[in-house]
């Protein structure tokens, strides 16, 4: 065993070339405003429109460029916190059509991608870097509107590809039929999408985990239960009895989909209120609610016939929790210990003064969100933009995210700047461990 003082001088040592970075980051195209402790790094800037990421089994980050691009294959090396730098950034899948989700096989060696219309596997090399030509697995999601198709592959079912699609325009009449095949969740067993001599399967032939979700493109697992979870985007220009409410309602919501394999578990395959019913956030505006509104409840608004009504909304399932209008959740990333969600605000085009644009985080106990459903605080802010009323122009506004580094860093996507940015200290105050304070102290 080395003596105590070489293994503190080589840790001190480590400590100073820490202290010293070894690659600068790009200067970032706008000014942001984060909680204590957290500290940001733009890695790329260069980047067409990305979306989706994801992080394979050798830590190299695959994120998908709207802009006409495909895949694109990002190689770090293996710095501490924010001191890290890319090696390599090179194109992985050259196909025009992937507009967003991406996952990988829980071995790997299959990257899953989507256009608006298809899911595509291709093999995958981690270490080469080297994708397979793309084979058609999952078709028929034509429509006009909303053009993300969410993909995950669970940890603890890792048999299963959930596909997110999201409705044709604002209010979809059709997908009060669950026969629509839009604005669903819907799962695939991934064996029998890769089955030999296969033609791709229509969406629609999917098993549907839950209906009625307007746009829900943050799809997620909590990694400690196997537990998914989904973020919604609800509707624009909102009235209710002729008023226009739509500048503080209907709020986003986080719904709860259990285990995505448990048939018989209360939510699944259940309607969760769309087109019909939304999620009141500022119940100051919503009259005549039977019983009093408050946030989180679900209600009827103009957009659909007065059959439907307040107390029938109560047949759907309810937000876990609501997050304010239009904020736009397009990505949720959970901590590996479950101790927290992080979602992507991609940013209001519907409402005065803008808002959203930034990275926040539900903290999670036992499972579930700690905030109760009638909550208005659970959105703690992590990163945010100085001055939401000057977006989008010169703002991040976040996509795509991926926790790395030993659940220490997450990386975040930014469509409107280009930009891909690694991000530390994001954790609520008091679970983040202390080590390396330790080491320093030690020097
Ligand atoms: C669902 O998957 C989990 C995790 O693999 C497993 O423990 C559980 O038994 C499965 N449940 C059903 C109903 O198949
Ligand atoms: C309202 O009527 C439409 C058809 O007119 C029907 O599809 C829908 O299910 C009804 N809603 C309720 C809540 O009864």
């Amino acid at each position: 065993m080395a003596p105590l003082r070489l293994v503190l001088g080589a840790l001190c040592a480590a400590a100073a070339a820490a202290a010293a970075a070894r690659c600068s980051g790009q200067t970032p195209a706008w000014t942001a405003v984060t909680a204590p402790g957290v500290q940001h790094k733009v890695l790329l800037n260069d980047l067409a429109g990305p979306r989706g990421i994801v992080i394979d089994s050798e830590g190299n980050l695959l994120v998908v460029e709207q802009g006409g691009k495909g895949v694109r294959r990002v190689v770090l090396d293996d710095g501490e916190g924010l001191d890290v730098c890319v090696t390599e950034s090179s194109q992985l899948v050259d196909d025009s059509s992937l507009s967003h989700g991406i996952a990988l096989s829980s071995d790997g060696k299959t990257l899953f991608a989507s256009s608006p219309t298809d899911v595509y596997a291709y093999a995958y090399d981690a270490a080469k870097g080297t994708a397979g030509a793309g084979r058609n697995i999952i078709t028929g999601m034509d429509q006009g509107g909303h053009f993300t198709r969410s993909l995950l592959v669970p940890r603890h079912n890792p048999n299963l590809l959930l596909v997110s699609r999201g409705s044709e325009g604002n209010i979809d009449a059709d997908t009060t039929d669950v026969g629509s095949a839009r604005s669903q969740i819907r799962t695939f067993k991934i064996d029998a999408l890769l089955g030999d001599g296969g033609e791709a399967v229509q969406y629609a032939s999917g098993a549907v985990l839950g209906w009625g979700l307007r746009n829900s493109v943050g799809v997620a697992e909590d990694p400690t239960t196997g537990y998914i979870w989904s973020v919604e985007n609800s509707i624009d220009d909102m009235t209710r009895s002729g008023r226009d409410i739509h500048n503080t309602n209907p709020g986003e919501e986080l719904n709860f989909h259990g285990l995505p394999n448990d048939t018989s578990s209360a939510v699944y395959g259940r309607n969760y209120g769309y087109p019909a019913c939304v999620a009141i956030w500022d119940s100051d505006v919503v009259e005549g609610y039977a019983g009093g509104a408050a946030t989180g409840k679900q209600m009827v608004g103009d957009q659909m016939p007065s059959n439907f009504t307040d107390a029938s909304c109560g047949e759907a399932v309810a937000p876990y929790v609501t997050l304010s209008a239009h904020l736009a959740p397009l990505d949720m990333e959970f901590q590996d210990d479950g101790s927290a969600a992080y979602i992507s605000m991609h940013g209001s085009w519907n409402r005065q003064p803008p808002n959203g644009y930034r990275l926040s985080r539900l903290s999670f106990a036992a499972g579930f969100p700690v905030h109760e459903r009638s909550s208005q605080d659970a959105e703690e802010r992590i990163m945010w933009n100085a001055d939401d009323a000057a977006c989008p122009g010169g703002c991040f506004r976040p996509v795509g995210l991926a926790l790395g580094g030993g659940g220490k860093r997450l990386y975040m996507t930014s469509d409107a700047t280009g930009e891909l940015t690694a991000i530390t200290g994001f954790r609520a105050p008091g679970t983040e461990h202390q080590a390396t304070m330790k080491v320093q102290a030690a020097c």
